[in-house]
């Protein structure tokens, strides 16, 4: 054998040079068929029990699965109990049809149909393997041998069927797939899909299902649906069939082939959710649903609660749902990015001031919201987030709407304390973070105790005063000033005590709800002696006295930064 990639070859792709799905759109759902219960659970480490499946199948229900394939019920006797199980205790909602996988082989075909008495809408999907490979090496026999037994299973199932349906009055319908369509050559796909058809009766009225499994992924999507043109177009009877999709994800392209299937004509899907499925799994449905649902069409199915659907996978399958899986990872919603949290942060303003109609946000591709997440994990951070992010935690989580202009500092308090952290820091943090800097500053100035009197003079002209008692290098001082306003008296006050070299540059405030208390916060910028900026930040219930602590905040920050001594 040759080695390394010289002993791989190349898929031959089917000839189809006048395509025409690359011109095509989505512009609706498809039929889901969820195969979690059979091609699924027969992928796990621990198959799921009794009680896992009832649980599991009550979850697809809830998403709004209309088709369910529960299982391979001549294969086992588990698979035989649950199916019985699902029947008997009557779990199965009239609108919803169960699906049993079986083998086209007689026995097999005969205990299906046991297995499946009592239910009102079943699918009987029968399948053999046609691919060019697994008729050399597992089965070594011709096309017509393949042929044959598609026929002859085909031929007992609609005895069976005629029988039963006499009887029960079951609505049973057929689905035939030939496994490892996507290897198999396309005219002897069509060929003996065609042979089933007739043998089973199909008619426009009566459609039956022809399942195209990529059984083994072995190309790149586009090729995949070129098979799926190719096949639709050639097929005689297209009118009577429902073209189904049963991709596998072996190249890690299940999504695409499913998507570029749909787009070369087929109108049904099977897969299950989160991909789960035999190797590298089945096409994932919620991927490739929640796809459509943000190109605005309506998937029909519901994953708006798609942390319990999570927790119900995880636990049935004992599987893992990847943090950066699309839509319903841990962390598809979170921007640790700088430059991506400010874009978010703008987007959500914009959209707020302009009442948007349309989720228009960059970064994020669907409204958390749609999938039960909310936005409060969408910015988290780390040393590689910027100012944006540290004030959107401010504002989302507290209330705070810090200033433009105060944002880069803050930010780069926050940013230190994650560098010397060396790990991401929680919104608690950052707000601790936040009282330190700003809140919890009593030095060098404190003011213990202050008042505050409102008089007019002849000319009608408002003077307040102020007194208060500030503490200072260990001592209080009585310090009193006059002003047009709180912020001037209080600055000719600390201009008695020597206190000279700030100037008042910008004022920003507004109410912040504490529980059910509501205090002010005012954002005060001052120049300070060497004329650069400094913010500080007052809190209090009396919107004056924010203020004013606000300037001992700002005037404190810099004292302790440019004159360690004090
Ligand atoms: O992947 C596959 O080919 C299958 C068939 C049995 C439908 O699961
Ligand atoms: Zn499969």
């Amino acid at each position: 054998m040759k080695q390394g990639f010289e002993k791989y070859q190349p898929f031959q792709p089917v000839n189809l040079p006048d395509r025409k799905w690359p011109n095509h759109v989505i512009e609706k759902a498809p039929i889901w068929c969820s195969v979690d219960l059979r091609d699924g659970n027969q992928a796990l480490v621990n198959p799921m029990n009794l009680d896992e499946k009832l649980l599991f199948f009550k979850t697809l229900v809830d998403i709004g699965f209309k088709e369910i394939e529960v299982g391979f019920p001549s294969a086992s006797e588990t698979e035989y109990e649950i199916l019985r199980a699902l029947i008997d205790r009557n779990l199965i909602p009239d609108d919803v049809t169960i699906q049993v996988l079986v083998q086209a082989r007689e026995h097999l075909i005969r205990k299906t149909f046991e297995a499946i008495r009592g239910a009102k809408n079943v699918i009987i999907h029968f399948y053999n393997s046609t691919s060019t490979l697994q008729r050399k090496v597992v089965f070594r026999t011709d096309m017509q041998g393949v042929v044959d037994i598609a026929v002859e299973g085909a031929r007992l199932i609609r005895q069976l069927t005629e029988a039963e349906v006499a009887k029960s009055g079951a609505n049973i319908r057929y689905e035939y797939s030939p496994e490892s369509f996507s290897g198999t050559e396309m005219d002897n796909a069509v060929l003996i899909c065609q042979r089933v058809l007739e043998e089973l009766g199909a008619t426009p009225e009566k459609k039956v299902i022809l399942n195209l499994p990529n059984t083994v992924e072995m190309s790149t999507p586009n090729t995949h649906a070129d098979q799926i043109e190719y096949f639709c177009r050639h097929l005689k009877g297209r009118d009577s069939a429902i073209i189904s999709l049963h991709p596998h994800n072996d190249r890690g392209t299940a999504t695409a082939a499913t998507e570029l299937g749909l787009m070369a004509g087929a109108d049904r899907v099977e897969g299950t959710l989160f991909g789960n499925g035999e190797r590298t799994g089945n096409a994932d449905i919620m991927n490739v649903a929640m796809n459509m649902y943000s190109q605005g069409i309506d998937p029909k199915l519901d994953f708006s609660n798609m942390k319990k659907i999570r927790e119900v996978y995880e636990s049935c399958t004992e599987m893992k749902v990847g943090e950066r899986h699309p839509y319903a990872g841990e962390l598809v919603f979170t921007a640790f990015s700088g430059s991506h949290q400010d874009a978010i942060k703008k987007g959500l303003d914009y959209s707020k001031e302009h009442d948007s109609e349309y989720w228009e946000i960059p970064y994020l591709p669907l409204d958390p919201a749609d999938v039960g997440r909310d936005y409060e994990p969408i910015i988290r951070i780390n040393s590689q987030s910027g100012k944006g992010g540290a004030a959107f935690i401010m504002q989302q989580n507290f209330g705070y709407q810090l200033p433009k202009g105060m944002q880069p500092e803050f930010g780069a308090t926050v940013k230190a304390a994650c560098d010397a952290a060396g790990r991401e820091i929680q919104p608690d943090e950052i707000f601790a973070l936040f009282e330190k800097e700003y809140l919890l500053l009593r030095k060098p100035y404190h003011l213990k105790s202050y008042k505050l009197n409102e008089e007019n003079d002849v000319d009608a002209h408002t003077v307040v005063h102020f007194e208060g008692n500030l503490r200072f290098h260990h001592e209080d001082h009585t310090i009193q000033g006059n002003g047009n306003g709180p912020i001037d008296a209080f600055f000719n006050a600390l201009r008695t005590i020597g206190v000279t070299d700030y100037q008042f540059n910008s004022y920003q405030e507004h109410a912040v709800s504490l529980g059910a208390d509501s205090k002010a916060i005012s954002y005060i910028q001052l120049s300070a002696p060497d004329g650069s900026a400094v913010y500080g930040v007052g809190l209090d219930h009396n919107i004056s006295l924010a203020s004013i602590k606000g300037i001992i905040c700002a005037i404190n920050r810099w004292e302790n930064q440019h004159q360690a001594s004090i």
